[in-house]
């Protein structure tokens, strides 16, 4: 059940609730146990997630190097509040408390890709080369 899971949320980018209830009828396993699965790993997502996922650290290190500038220029270019997906499913915009590499913030993950040290012009950068690869 669970390598399904993986494989409809890697096609996807989530897993639905008809997923999940077309899942059960040929598996034969009750919606609310591959519900619970499904909401207990991070790894999958039952709410629509963007193509790019974009991350930023909202911890103490990288707030007092201007996190939260960042965020705002990140929401503003995206026109989306952390926690959301953009419209045209190509964003999703989360924040973290801390990637664990400080000393480079602030910090910003964008497709499993670390940059640091970013300002509102590189993360334009960065937003901007990741809408060229949709
Ligand atoms: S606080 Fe941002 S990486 Fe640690």
């Amino acid at each position: 059940m669970i390598q399904l899971l993986l494989d409809l949320q890697s096609e996807l980018h989530w897993i639905s609730k008809e997923a999940i209830e077309e899942l059960s009828h040929r598996l034969k396993i009750p919606t609310s146990q591959i519900f619970r699965v499904a909401s207990f790993y991070k790894a999958m997502s039952l709410s629509p997630v963007g193509r790019h996922k974009v991350c930023v650290c909202m911890g103490t290190a990288c707030q007092v190097r201007g996190a939260q500038r960042l965020l705002d220029t990140t929401e503003l270019k995206l026109g989306i509040k952390q926690g959301q997906t953009t419209s045209d499913s190509n964003f999703t915009l989360n924040r973290v408390n801390c990637l664990g590499c400080c000393a480079i913030g602030p910090v910003i993950v964008a497709d499993d890709e670390y940059h640091g040290r970013v300002d509102s012009k590189k993360v334009e950068k960065i937003l901007e080369q990741l809408a060229s690869d949709s």
